[in-house]
């Protein structure tokens, strides 16, 4: 048994070396290095190439790098009986709470404007807004949403929050459903889109939904490039509908040179980097799965394949 790290954006050697780091007798290799295919159990994965999981006729489990798996379900030729598995962990959730809470803040005191104003030597006072004027909504009150609305109720935020399925006892009112969803918007003065990408909820950031929001709400998408209708934005902001945006993912990342977000006043972007797993954090939950396969036992943070998510 043996694991293979398959991803494409230059970090394979960082990840090789944390796990060797912590589990020096772990036989795990990287994609471009020979590696003995039929031991293959685990392939930890991130945007791989389509097609690549096909050579590995004995594996047993598809583990995500990070949170999200929509990748792994885009691939068609991905095996379909073999299980899949996402990260949890508490770094992850709290370096996205510090994202989210600082494009907020920044969002409040009019920063980006200043950053505008500033390279043009302008000295222009703006009126700014305050955490108690704002109900932040979380569409998606799941793992990182959650602990999202722990940290926006320590500074005083009201918040609220969305799901697929009712919640009790939660620290802040979430609704659920598509019956929940109007009222929802209808409280929310800063939206933050936290959903996984499945069926359900691509291009659910759109002209309609968004338009349930009181007019000059602001939206943050930290979730996935797929959720937002990327034609929708620019007008709904330039109509005054919404104040601006804070976008970390795209529907294509890089984002294209060409593209209108790069240059709107508006709208800020981040290269996908709200939260990025700490290889630190997250490989002993990786390895504790591929242990887990070697004893048959149930694999930690399953992701359910009729969901999605
Ligand atoms: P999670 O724990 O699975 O939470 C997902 C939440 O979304 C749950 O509350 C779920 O409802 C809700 N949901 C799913 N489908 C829905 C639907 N159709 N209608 C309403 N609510 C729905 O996921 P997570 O760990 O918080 O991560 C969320 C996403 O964040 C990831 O999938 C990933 O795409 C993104 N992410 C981005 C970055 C970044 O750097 N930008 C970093 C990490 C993660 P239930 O509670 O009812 O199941
Ligand atoms: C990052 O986008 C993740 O899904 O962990």
């Amino acid at each position: 048994m043996a694991i293979v790290l398959i991803r494409q954006d230059g970090k394979l050697d960082l990840w090789k070396k944390a796990f060797l780091q912590q589990y020096p007798y772990l036989p795990v290799f990287h994609c471009k290095e020979s590696h003995p295919v039929e031991e293959i159990t685990m392939a930890i994965v991130w945007k791989h190439p389509e097609g690549s999981l096909t050579k590995y006729p004995n594996l047993k489990c598809i583990a995500s790098f990070g949170a999200g798996v929509d990748f792994i379900f885009d691939d068609p030729s991905r095996p379909e009986k073999v299980a899949i598995t996402r990260v949890i962990d508490t770094a992850l959730a709290a370096d996205m709470s510090e994202y989210v809470v600082g494009a907020i803040l920044g969002y409040l005191k009019n920063m980006d404007l200043y950053c505008q104003e500033q390279q043009q030597n302008n000295w222009r006072p703006q009126a700014y807004s305050r955490i108690s004027d704002h109900t932040v909504g979380i569409m998606g009150a799941g793992t990182l949403g959650m602990t999202l609305a722990q940290s926006l109720l320590n500074i005083g935020f009201k918040a609220v929050g969305w799901s697929r399925r009712p919640k009790e006892n939660t620290s802040i009112k979430v609704y659920d459903g598509a019956a929940g969803r109007t009222d929802f918007l209808n409280r929310t003065t800063i939206l933050v889109c936290l959903l996984p990408l499945t069926d359900a909820t691509k291009g659910i950031l759109n002209r309609e939904t968004l338009s349930l929001l009181p007019a000059g709400a602001y939206l943050i998408n930290v979730a996935r490039g797929g959720h937002l209708v990327e034609d929708d934005l620019i007008p709904l902001i330039d109509s005054g509908r919404l104040s601006g945006a804070c976008l970390d993912v795209f529907q294509k990342e890089p984002l294209p040179k060409d593209h209108p977000f790069w240059t709107h006043p508006k709208i800020k972007i981040t290269p996908h980097v709200a939260s990025v797993s700490d290889p630190a954090s997250v490989v002993p939950q990786l390895v504790e799965n591929y242990k887990r396969l070697i004893n048959k036992e149930p694999l930690l943070h399953l992701v359910d394949p009729e969901r999605g998510y």
